[in-house]
C-alpha cells in the first residue's frame, strides 16, 4: 500500500485501487472448478502457451490494432515483458556474433541488467530521441560504422552456443518503447517507425519493441471521456508485416525484424507475470523452443488460463475501458495541471503525451536532477526518479539526463498527486533561491561558481579564484 507519510511518484506500478481482484476471483473460480480448465491450467503448458489464450489475445489485438494478420501462430505466451526479453535474447542472439545492443535513450532502466545477464556488458549503446522518436540518422551512422568494422575483420563467429540448424541469430538488437515510452513518454511517428524497420532489415537487426503501454491511451489534455483518443498507432511489428516481413519478401528468412513484447502487468497487475509476444510464425515457433520453456512448459500457465477466462468473459476489456483508462486519464490530467501550476512557472518543462504511466520533466538550469531528488526526499518526503538512472551509463560519452526527472501518476492516491507536485514546487523554489543567493554571494566575494547546485549537497562545488 502507498505509505501515508511518503509520496512515491517514482514507482511505475498501478495503484491498489486499480487492481481487478474481484474479476480475477470470478475468473479463478470458474477455472478452478471446471476440470476442462483446471487440468490444463495446472499441468505443463504448451511450448507457445495455452492455445485458447493465444487465440483470445490474437482476436483482441486484431480488433484493437486493426491487424487481420494477427493470428494465433504469431502469438507466444510469456511470463511478462521482462522475462520475454530474456528469452528473446537467449534464443536470437549470441554475445559474440551479435555486435551491438542499441537502446533508445532515456531507457527503461531495468532492461539493462537483462542485456548484461545475456553477455552484452560493454556492448550497450544509447541512441537519442528526437521529436519523432528514435534519432534514425544517429542509429544509421552507428550501424554503418559497425558494417565497416566487420568488413575490416573485426567480426567474430558465434561462440558456438547450442542451436538448432534453423536457428536465427541477429547481428544487432535495437530496444525501444515506441508508444508512450518509459520514461520519456514519447511515441514514435509512423514515418519513423517505417524508417526503423527498414534500417533493421538493412543491417540484420532485431527490433525488440516493449509495447506494454499501447492500450493505455486517451484524449490529450482533458479528463473527459467524451473526447476520443487520437488514432491507434501501428506497432513496429505491424509495419514489419506490411513491409513484407517474414517470408513474403524475396530473400526473407521468415523471421522478420521486429518482435512486439506485450504484457498484462500494466493492465491487470504486475503480479500476474503474464504477457505475450507477437512476431512472425517462424520467430514464434523458435522462441517457444527456448530451453527453459521446453523443460518447464509455457510460463504463467495457471495465470494464463485465468487471464484467458477474463478475456472470454469480457472482464479484461471492462477493466481497461471502465477502470484503468478513465482513472489513468484523470490522474494524468490532475498531475499535468499541478505541474503547470507549481513547476512550469519556475522554468521547468514537461513532456506531452496521451497515454502510459508517466510525465517526464526537465528542470530549469542550473538545477541538478540528482540534487533535486535528494532534496525532495529529505525536505518533503516525496520520491521521484532522477534522469540519470535512465542513461546507458556504460556508453562512455553517451547521452545524459541530469536535469530530467520522471513522475508516475499511476501509483499514489489520486488526491495525493497534486499535493506531491506542490511539494516539488517548494523544493524547486528553494533550490532556485539557493542558487541565486550563491550567485549574489559570488559577485560580492569574487568567487567563480563552477556548479550552481547548493554546496551542502555534493560537497565542494565552489572554487575561489581570487580574480
Ligand atoms: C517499458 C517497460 N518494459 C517492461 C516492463 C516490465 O514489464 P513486465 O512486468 O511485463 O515484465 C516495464 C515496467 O515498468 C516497462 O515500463
Amino acid at each position: 500500500m502507498p505509505s501515508p507519510n511518503i509520496l512515491d511518484l517514482s514507482r511505475g506500478w498501478p495503484a491498489p485501487s486499480l487492481l481487478p481482484a474481484a474479476a480475477l476471483l470470478r475468473a479463478s473460480q470458474t477455472v478452478l472448478t471446471d476440470p476442462n480448465l483446471f487440468v490444463p491450467a495446472l499441468q505443463y503448458g504448451d511450448d507457445a502457451g495455452y492455445e485458447l489464450l493465444r487465440i483470445a489475445i490474437a482476436e483482441w489485438l486484431q480488433e484493437f490494432f486493426s491487424t487481420p494478420w494477427t493470428t494465433v501462430g504469431r502469438i507466444c505466451i510469456s511470463g511478462g515483458a521482462s522475462m520475454a526479453l530474456a528469452c528473446i535474447l537467449q534464443v536470437f542472439t549470441d554475445p559474440v556474433y551479435t555486435q551491438n545492443v542499441f537502446l533508445v535513450t532515456p531507457t527503461y532502466f531495468l532492461a539493462f541488467k537483462v542485456f548484461e545477464d545475456n553477455g552484452f556488458t560493454g556492448k550497450l549503446k544509447g541512441v537519442p530521441e528526437d521529436a519523432e522518436g528514435i534519432d534514425i540518422e544517429y542509429l544509421e551512422q552507428c550501424l554503418l560504422a559497425q558494417d565497416i568494422a566487420s568488413r575490416n575483420g573485426f567480426s567474430q563467429p558465434p561462440t558456438g552456443i547450442s542451436r538448432t540448424p534453423q536457428r536465427k541469430l541477429f547481428r544487432n538488437i535495437i530496444y525501444c518503447v515506441p508508444t508512450f515510452s518509459n520514461p520519456s513518454t514519447k511515441s514514435m511517428s509512423i514515418r519513423r517507425r517505417q524508417q526503423l524497420v527498414q534500417i533493421a532489415r538493412d543491417h540484420d537487426s532485431l527490433v525488440i519493441a516493449d509495447d506494454v503501454y499501447d492500450h493505455l491511451r486517451w484524449a490529450p489534455h482533458t479528463s473527459s471521456r467524451n473526447e476520443s483518443a487520437p488514432p491507434v498507432l501501428p506497432r513496429l511489428v505491424d509495419i514489419d508485416h506490411e513491409m513484407g516481413g517474414g517470408t513474403q519478401r524475396p530473400g526473407a528468412d521468415g523471421f522478420g525484424n521486429v518482435v512486439s513484447n506485450g504484457s498484462f502487468s500494466k493492465i491487470i497487475g504486475p503480479g500476474c507475470r503474464t504477457g505475450w509476444t507477437e512476431a512472425t510464425d517462424s520467430f514464434t515457433v523458435e522462441l517457444s523452443q527456448c530451453g527453459s520453456t521446453l523443460s518447464g512448459g509455457s510460463p504463467s500457465q495457471l495465470t494464463g488460463v485465468i487471464v484467458c477466462q477474463m478475456l472470454k468473459e469480457g472482464a479484461l476489456l471492462r477493466q481497461l475501458n471502465e477502470v484503468m483508462i478513465p482513472s489513468l486519464q484523470r490522474r494524468h490530467w490532475l498531475m499535468r495541471i499541478a505541474v503547470q501550476k507549481y513547476l512550469i512557472p519556475q522554468g521547468a518543462s514537461m513532456s506531452d503525451s496521451n497515454g502510459g504511466y508517466f510525465i517526464w520533466i526537465t528542470l530549469p538550469t542550473p538545477i541538478s536532477a540528482k540534487d533535486f531528488t535528494i532534496r525532495a526526499a529529505s525536505d518533503e518526503d516525496v520520491i521521484v526518479a532522477p534522469g540519470d538512472i535512465f542513461e546507458v551509463s556504460s556508453d562512455k560519452g553517451g547521452f545524459r539526463f541530469d536535469r530530467e526527472i520522471r513522475l508516475c501518476f499511476a501509483w499514489e492516491l489520486e488526491e495525493a498527486l497534486a499535493v506531491g507536485v506542490k511539494s516539488l514546487g517548494r523544493v524547486l523554489e528553494s533550490m532556485l533561491r539557493d542558487c541565486q543567493e550563491l550567485e549574489e554571494h559570488a559577485k560580492v566575494t569574487d568567487v567563480e561558481i563552477v556548479d550552481f547546485a547548493p554546496a551542502h549537497f555534493s560537497g565542494n562545488r565552489i572554487r575561489t579564484t581570487h580574480l
